[in-house]
């Protein structure tokens, strides 16, 4: 968002969103978005945010993720494109591999993954290398396509281009 342009204070609330949005999965997993965005709705309340900034806030939390959400304003964009690129072996908790479920495998699978922002020509590329001994790269689509989408939507309400490279080859 800094290298976007974006005023100092717009930065800070997408910082206090990115903090925040899966906050809702101390309640439960199933509807985390929604019930994240009306805890951090309340929490940035009592400590003393305006109801215009804490409302984008809300919404951004409110809508990244893929089943029900969307990019509906500046911020919930740039939570989606952060969140839905973060695909790497170092997310994967369960450490016995014969247990892994596909979830597991793909991310287990991305050896080395790369966001970048190209400012000036508005390009944002996500760069995977996927270990295909262990994921073939159509696995990582089957569970991806959906995120995939978001960010590439996420990217185009920003009036950025979303380009996805994986090991080595671009795929949009
Ligand atoms: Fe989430
Ligand atoms: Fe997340």
């Amino acid at each position: 968002m800094q290298k976007l342009g974006y005023p100092e204070r717009t930065v800070e609330l997408t910082r206090i969103a990115g903090y925040l949005h899966d906050i809702g999965n101390c309640v439960n997993r199933v509807d985390h978005a929604h019930s994240g965005a009306i805890l951090a709705f309340d929490i940035l309340k009592d400590m003393g945010m305006p109801v215009e900034e804490r409302t984008e806030i809300m919404m951004a939390i409110g809508n990244h993720d893929e089943k029900t959400g969307t990019a509906v304003n500046d911020i919930s964009a740039a939570i989606i494109l952060a969140d839905k690129s973060d695909v790497h072996r170092d997310r994967v908790a369960n450490q016995n591999l014969s247990t892994f479920d596909i979830h597991d495998r793909v991310n287990y699978a991305v050896t080395n993954s790369n966001l970048s922002l190209d400012a000036k020509e508005r390009k944002i590329r996500l760069e995977l290398t996927i270990d295909t001994e262990i994921c073939p790269v159509l696995d990582y689509f089957e569970i991806f396509m959906d995120r995939t989408m978001m960010s590439k939507y996420a990217a185009k309400y920003l009036q950025i281009w979303f380009e996805l490279v994986i090991n080595g080859t671009k795929l949009l």
